[in-house]
């Protein structure tokens, strides 16, 4: 799999993903060779600078992310040389227009090519302008070349905006030339939910009501806010995680097996079962989901700020860092079988797990309780997939006990990449099946869409109602229980 040439236009490039995720995924595509031999980079951005100030710019930002793979020798000078930048203000014409002379310019070297990617890194009120830039000066013109856009989240900041937004973009691009971007459907692991629930012929048949008592999906983060207030207030738990990573989750457990593994056939089943899920109306979103937001608390041994607390957060800020949420699937596999959503910032560890929960055994013959098998998708860290079930304890009695059966992703041996480089060679190879299309996107905005105006229509006095290093609110437990619990991860 090799892209044709092509020239990788990057908006936003000085901006904290560029530099911590973007670069380095792109240097270890094309250090690896996936990138073909004729292909460029344009940075652009609004801060004036010279090619070679760019070019140190983003070498540094490469020695210094962790995330860069293990640099061999030289490669770093070849890779300054691909690097071209050009700045200017959004709104006007100027910078589009310097960004068509580059694409000019690699044309030559590109075999008369010009495929271009451009890749929107910016904050979301820039989307539009730079997508209405880029139409207004033809870029979008696939006469001489593919162009694609990929579109940074968040997309839209409601139901309304997002749909304003895709009709925006598709005043200029057509669809199949969108690249809406959910890092974690670039996740190995996120794709391996597919590859076992699709390539094994043991967990289908047990995929649904008859045998599945609730699904628990948890993004538990142990970081706060790093630095990210402006944002983080404005966004808020249900817009940074829920609408995006764990809706899409959420659609990848519940679908229906597609007819094929291509973009279209599994967008469809993950739109088909999103339209199935009963919307939460605003007056019963007390009942079926939990906010919180953290208060100071020990995290690691250590002491950290509450929420409040945090640089620029506004005093008494009422926006939520902790969503638990109830969601049901109408539809004949899953009826009667509720999902749990939840995730929150500062909890005690990180950790990405879908745990599918079995039904006890129809009838006791053991002394003691029946327990219920897990089988446990580890998203991340310590990537894998875990089977819990009971087993006779050594000994004269028949006593059961809950043992686990392991597979371990670093059984392969190989390092994980980054869900950033397989989503950008997917996109510069056309390959949209792990980017989410308008229609979901549109779905997953309708589902919380009662929790965001029941939230925020009456900010929640009770903040902070759980300390840092903690599992978020009391209420949680209520939410799943009396007859469930929640995970201990
Ligand atoms: C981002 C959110 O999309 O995902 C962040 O904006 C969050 O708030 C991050 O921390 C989590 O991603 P990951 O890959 O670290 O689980």
């Amino acid at each position: 799999r090799a892209p044709e040439p092509a020239t990788l236009v990057i908006f936003g490039v000085t901006g904290d993903l560029a530099k911590r995720k973007l670069l380095p995924a792109v240097f270890g595509l094309w250090q690896d060779g996936l990138l073909g031999s004729a292909f460029n980079i344009v940075g652009v951005g609004r801060q004036e600078m010279t090619d070679e100030a760019f070019q140190d710019f983003a070498l540094e930002a490469l020695k210094s992310s962790k995330e860069t793979d293990a640099i061999q020798p030289g490669s770093l000078e070849k890779f300054r040389e691909l690097l071209y930048y050009e700045f200017g203000d959004f709104s006007g014409d100027e910078v589009y227009d310097l960004v068509g002379k580059e694409l000019d310019r690699a044309e030559e070297a590109h075999g008369g090519r010009k495929n271009a990617l451009f890749y929107l890194s910016t904050p979301p009120s820039l989307f539009e302008p730079i997508s209405n830039g880029l139409g207004r000066l033809g870029l979008a013109d696939q006469s001489e070349g593919w162009r694609r856009i990929v579109i940074e989240k968040p997309f839209g900041r409601d139901l309304q905006s997002a749909r304003e937004l895709n009709d925006a973009i598709h005043r200029v691009w057509d669809e199949s030339q969108v690249y809406r971007i959910d890092h974690y459907l670039g996740k190995e692991t996120v794709q391996n939910l597919m590859a076992i629930r699709f390539g094994n012929s043991i967990f289908e048949p047990l995929w649904n009501r008859g045998f599945v008592d609730h699904v628990q999906i948890t993004a538990a983060e142990d970081l706060g806010l790093e630095g990210r207030a402006g944002y983080y207030e404005e966004a808020g738990v249900v817009r940074d995680m829920l609408q995006n990573h764990l809706m899409q989750l959420f659609a990848l457990t519940a679908m229906e097996p597609p007819a094929a593994f291509d973009a279209d056939a599994i967008r469809d089943e993950k739109v088909k079962v999103l339209r199935a899920v009963k919307p939460i109306p605003r007056a019963r979103v007390k009942q079926v989901a939990v906010r919180g937001q953290y208060g100071p608390g020990t995290l690691y041994g250590e002491q950290v700020p509450g929420y409040r607390e945090e640089p620029n957060v506004r005093p008494g800020s009422t926006t939520p860092t902790y969503v638990a949420a109830k969601f049901e699937v109408d539809n004949w596999r899953w009826q009667g079988v509720p999902f749990f959503l939840r995730t929150g910032k500062r909890l005690p560890k990180k950790v990405t797990e879908i745990a599918v929960v079995f039904k006890r055994p129809p009838l006791g013959i053991f002394p003691g309780g029946l327990e219920r098998n897990v089988l446990a998708f580890r998203i991340q860290p310590d990537e894998g997939v875990s089977l819990k079930f009971s087993s006779k304890s050594p000994g004269q009695e028949m006593v059961l006990r809950e043992v686990v059966m392991d597979f371990r992703y670093d059984a392969f041996g190989a390092q994980l990449e980054s869900p950033y480089s397989r989503l950008l060679l997917d996109a510069m190879l056309g390959d949209a099946t792990l980017f989410p299309r308008e229609d979901e996107v549109d779905h997953a905005w309708q589902l919380v869409s009662g929790i965001l105006e029941a939230w925020d229509g009456t900010p929640a006095p009770e903040f902070p109602n759980y300390p840092a290093g903690t599992w978020g609110p009391d209420a949680a437990d209520e939410l799943i229980g009396p007859d469930r619990r929640w995970r201990r991860l």
